[in-house]
């Protein structure tokens, strides 16, 4: 791996190897959700606390400090929505000249392996592993299921992060699932595990996280399950703990019960 390669991503991995991701992409296909109507005001207080954000120019541009030090992963792929008649339909909405230009130190791409769309995403993600490669920008590929979340076990996971490895990307962002050490152990890049729609529990939340740690993932890429929380400061610093400090989840929780006290604000609990 060239220097600036290798730089990019010990920049995102850190030097224990994981990495806390902070997704908040969302609204490149979903609009203005829950939580992220005003980017900067939910953003900016979590920035220091995540190794990487991941989000699109646009976002980057009008909400992020340019004085911010957290490593920035492009978002640079797109073209879909949600009212729209297939979410997978996507191609690259951005250049590999522009990403450099915002000093990126990755750029992500959404593959949506088994749909209709499959073969363009998959050669959406080649062309931009060969304009990476150029520029020793690495890319975080995206194993996207659309709507269809029931897709998320081992078999389909695992033949979506090994294509996504086959075609070069260097790190690849899933879901966890039962069996996950099968998605992990046929993937020769670090994997890292989306969140998903937010769970019900804090306590659900940290056990995913450690689950997913526990079974081979390097770290989280998580976005509503943090800042869609009532304490999101609490939340992702009690991710951290599991990520970088090998954490239990009962730990995180207790840490994020603690850091909650006196905010005036209610955590889920325990689930009934
Ligand atoms: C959208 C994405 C999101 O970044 C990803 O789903 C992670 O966020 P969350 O934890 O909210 O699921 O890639 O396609």
């Amino acid at each position: 791996m060239d220097w600036g390669m290798e730089n990019r991503m010990k920049r995102i991995f850190q030097s224990d190897g994981r990495a806390v991701m902070l997704a908040c992409d969302h609204g490149y296909f979903l609009g203005p959700i829950s939580k992220l109507e005003d980017p900067a005001k939910t953003i900016t207080p979590l920035l220091s606390y995540a190794d990487s954000i991941m989000l699109t120019r646009g976002v980057l541009r009008n909400c992020i400090d340019p004085a911010s030090k957290t490593p920035i992963i492009l978002r640079v792929s797109g073209g879909n929505s949600i009212i729209g008649k297939a979410l997978s339909n996507e191609g690259l909405t951005a250049s590999m000249e522009d990403a450099i230009r915002l000093n990126v130190a990755a750029v992500t791409l959404s593959i949506y392996v088994g749909t209709d769309h499959e073969h363009q995403t998959i050669i959406n993600l080649s062309r931009l592993v060969d304009e990476g490669e150029r520029y020793g920008i690495p890319v975080l590929a995206v194993t996207a299921v659309g709507k269809e979340l029931e897709k998320r076990d081992a078999r389909f996971l695992a033949l979506c992060c090994r294509i996504a490895a086959e075609m070069g990307s260097q790190m690849v962002k899933t879901y966890y699932c039962s069996d996950f050490e099968k998605v992990v152990n046929s993937c020769p890049v670090p994997l890292v595990i989306a969140g998903g729609p937010k769970l019900e529990t804090e306590l659900d939340v940290f056990n995913l996280a450690a689950d997913a740690v526990r079974d081979g993932a390097k770290g989280v890429d998580m976005g509503r399950n943090i800042w869609q929380n009532e304490n999101p400061i609490a939340m992702i610093k009690g991710i951290r703990h599991i990520v970088h400090e090998g954490g239990t989840a009962k730990e995180a929780y207790r840490m994020y019960l603690e850091l909650s006290r006196g905010k005036g604000r209610k955590a889920a609990g325990r689930k009934k």
